[in-house]
């Protein structure tokens, strides 16, 4: 059999399996529970989150033999022609190349006609916001009042492109970027069930390159795979996707934090005779500022990392103030743009962390007002020495605010 890629084979089957679109899957399936199906959906929301996938459920839902049911069998021939997208009574139309007004008068004669085995004839049509005017006008009547066993279900990245008159048509659903800790669940699950070993860090590498979309990730995933074998190393899978190793980002961090110069300089051109992108690894630093910051404020690493990455941040963040974080990542996230100009990018970057380094104050709280009570002390002496010749004189703060 040939192989068949992950975002393929992980197609979610049932309502349960979609990773983090509750809110539409429970509204659809409640709907088809009561009976209340809407004739016409529009799911719309970035690419590669579920919404064909939602479609396709939604039209097994519907036409399952044992159904209408928000559990489908998934082993009719309804059921398993819909999967494969080779069911007669559920066509997918891609909107991008059908947007014709000839296209839509052939839906609207077609629809007429019942389903040929089925209980409900279903158009799924992708990216609709595809539709020349003329066409979207065509749909309207057939939209506002479809045969009773018709259903359009319209998936779109952009909705905003849709006309008033179809969107007040449609129930519209939106789906949503899948949360970072969702989708590493997710990945994991894949991975095992896979027999692939990536360590938690290297996923958490290939959700946040996804940026919420599943299929970017398992896409990401696919590319790890292939370039480095089931059981890659935290370097290997890094460079696979022409990222920075999470290690080496923390290790980063770690010597800005302790004011360690000599490594953050050694740790620089390991990056650059690696060749890798400075101006990526200047981002990355600014994230894992951020991470730190967070930590240091929640007192809690966040979820979407891996654990083994949440445990080193919660260790760095108690060696650091939160002055000198928030200092930290100025310098850093400032220096991003720079770096990404410069003529000379290694230096913009070696300057702006040792800039950095510099200016971010050190030590604890609790350190920092001993050394102040320590230099008012010091103070206290000498101007009361030059103060003594001058009764009532102007260098002491209080007696500006009298
Ligand atoms: N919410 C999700 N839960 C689990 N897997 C998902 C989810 N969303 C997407 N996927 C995975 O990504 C693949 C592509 O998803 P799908 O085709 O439904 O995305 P889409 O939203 O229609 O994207 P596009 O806008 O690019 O058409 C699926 O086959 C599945 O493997
Ligand atoms: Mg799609
Ligand atoms: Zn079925």
């Amino acid at each position: 059999m040939s192989y068949l890629v992950l975002a393929r084979k992980w197609r979610p089957q049932k309502f349960d399996d979609m990773t983090g679109q509750e809110h539409v899957v429970r509204t659809v399936a409640n709907a088809i529970k009561m009976d209340r199906v809407a004739h016409a959906y529009l799911f719309c929301g970035p690419r590669g989150v579920g919404k064909t996938t939602a479609a396709r459920l939604l039209a097994k839902a519907l036409n399952c033999e044992k159904g209408p049911t928000a559990q489908p069998c998934g082993e009719c021939r309804a059921c398993t022609e819909i999967a494969a997208g080779t069911s007669v009574d559920v066509a997918e139309i891609d909107g991008a190349s059908n947007n014709g007004v000839e296209n839509v008068r052939e839906i609207r004669e077609n629809a007429k006609y019942l389903p040929q085995r089925d209980q409900h004839k279903i158009y799924i049509i992708d990216e609709v916001h595809m539709l020349s005017g003329a066409a979207f006008n065509a749909l309207l009547k057939t939209l506002e009042e479809p045969p009773g066993h018709v259903k359009f279900i319209f998936a779109t990245t952009e909705a905003h492109k849709l006309p008033d008159t179809i969107l007040s048509r449609c129930q519209r659903h939106n789906f949503r970027r899948i949360p970072a800790a969702r989708m590493l669940q997710r990945l994991q699950e894949i991975c095992k069930a896979e027999g692939a070993g990536i360590s938690d860090r290297s996923l958490s590498l290939v959700v946040r390159q996804s940026e919420g979309g599943m299929r970017d990730a398992l896409s990401l995933l696919d590319q790890v795979l292939a370039s480095c074998g089931a059981n890659p190393s935290d370097e290997e899978v890094a460079d696979a996707l022409g990222a920075i190793d999470r290690t080496l980002v923390q290790d980063f961090a770690d010597a800005l934090v302790h004011k360690d110069a000599k490594r953050v300089l050694e740790r620089v051109e390991e990056v650059f005779n690696r060749g890798l992108d400075l101006k990526r690894l200047a981002e990355e630093l600014a994230f894992q500022l951020r991470h730190l910051f967070v930590t240091k404020t929640l007192g809690k690493a966040p979820d979407e990392l891996a654990e083994s990455e949440q445990k080193a941040l919660m260790a760095l963040a108690q060696d650091a103030e939160a002055a000198q974080l928030t200092r930290l990542f100025d310098v850093v996230h400032g220096c991003i743009w720079d770096v990404s100009r410069a003529a000379q990018p290694r230096l913009a970057l070696e300057m702006a962390l040792l800039k950095a380094i510099q200016l971010s104050p050190g030590g604890s709280i609790p350190e920092l007002l001993a050394r102040v009570d320590k230099l008012a002390a010091g103070m206290g002496e000498g101007s009361a020495k030059s103060n003594a010749g001058a009764p009532g004189g102007r260098s002491s703060p209080s007696n500006f605010r009298a």
